[in-house]
């Protein structure tokens, strides 16, 4: 008993570490939570968040960034940005994509995917959602990342707010942005302590700071703040990385149903079989 209570308490002190919202340490990334519409077993994406996401992927991140293994017909899908059809097609009419039965660029037409990077070192951002990590493991019994997902859209949108002015240990030449989410970068010399370990989070990114508030103006009167933005964002690419998510869960939760009735049924088969047995008089 004192046994099940000890393993019930480091499993609930667990729980309460893996909730933490925003963490930074040195060197680490400083990764903020944000409470997606899409997380949980019942989470959806929220239609009108992906359009403001597109209309921010389209003004703002594709003059460098690409999305090549994304078919620009799913942006009438539902379950994503479920636009009308005319206006996907309209959407999709603004790109030329080079053609190699014609030898020739035409206009694009909705199977076309979108283009790829515009600039060389501009990763595609199709999966990038997935590709990134927010939360690392191991925390505790890992239901955060069960309920939260791994916190790729939660980096997207950390990264985005993530510009600041560089720390004071850092020499003014330094190449590229500070970026305290963003670990994989550059960083100075002067910046890390006598055991090579860095002293302040994140690092330098060679993207300049792509979203600064008001970048669009967005249909649905939402306001256009820097943190709208990056939310907004991040969501898109969340469905361009998981499209099929919505569905995914469904078929989840058909199937936790499905077992639970199955179970409930074998056990009360089990329990008629064997009762002539067990009422038997030895
Ligand atoms: C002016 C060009 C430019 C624009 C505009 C731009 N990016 Fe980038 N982006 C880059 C470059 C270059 C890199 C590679 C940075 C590096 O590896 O240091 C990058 C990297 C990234 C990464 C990967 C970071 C990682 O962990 O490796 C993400 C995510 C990203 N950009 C998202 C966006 C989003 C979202 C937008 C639009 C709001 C955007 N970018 C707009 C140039 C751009």
């Amino acid at each position: 008993m004192t046994m099940f209570r000890k393993t019930g308490i480091a499993a609930l002190a667990a729980l309460s570490l893996s909730a933490g919202g925003a963490f930074a340490a040195g060197g680490e990334g400083h990764i903020e939570d944000i409470a997606f519409s899409f997380e949980g077993p019942f989470g959806k994406f929220d239609q009108v968040q992906l359009q403001r996401g597109l209309k921010v992927y389209s003004q703002v991140c594709s003059a460098c960034h690409g999305m090549q293994y994304v078919p620009l017909r799913t942006l009438a899908d539902e379950g994503g940005p479920h636009l009308p059809g005319d206006q996907m097609r309209a959407y999709a009419q603004q790109f030329e994509v080079f053609d190699p039965e014609i030898d020739d660029f035409r206009t694009a037409k909705p199977t076309d995917h979108f283009p790829g990077s515009q600039l060389e070192n501009a990763p595609d951002l199709s999966l990038m959602a997935k590709k990134r990590a927010g939360f690392h493991g191991p925390y505790g019994t890992g239901i955060s990342q069960l309920f939260n997902g791994m916190g790729g859209p939660e980096y997207i949108y950390s990264l985005m707010i993530g510009y600041h002015e560089p720390p004071e240990c850092a020499p003014e030449d330094f190449p590229g942005s500070y970026n305290a989410a963003f670990t994989a970068g550059g960083y100075p010399e002067e910046c890390k302590d006598e055991h090579g370990h860095p002293t302040v989070p994140g690092s330098w990114i060679a993207m300049a700071q792509p979203l600064w508030g008001d970048d669009v103006e967005y249909d649905d009167g939402t306001e256009a703040t820097l943190e709208q933005e990056a939310e907004d964002v991040a969501a898109f690419l969340m469905w361009t990385a998981e499209p099929k998510m919505m569905a995914r869960k469904d078929a989840g939760l058909t199937g936790v149903i499905f077992l639970t009735v199955l179970s409930v049924l074998l056990y009360l088969t089990n329990k008629r079989i064997w009762a002539p047995v067990k009422h038997r008089k030895a």
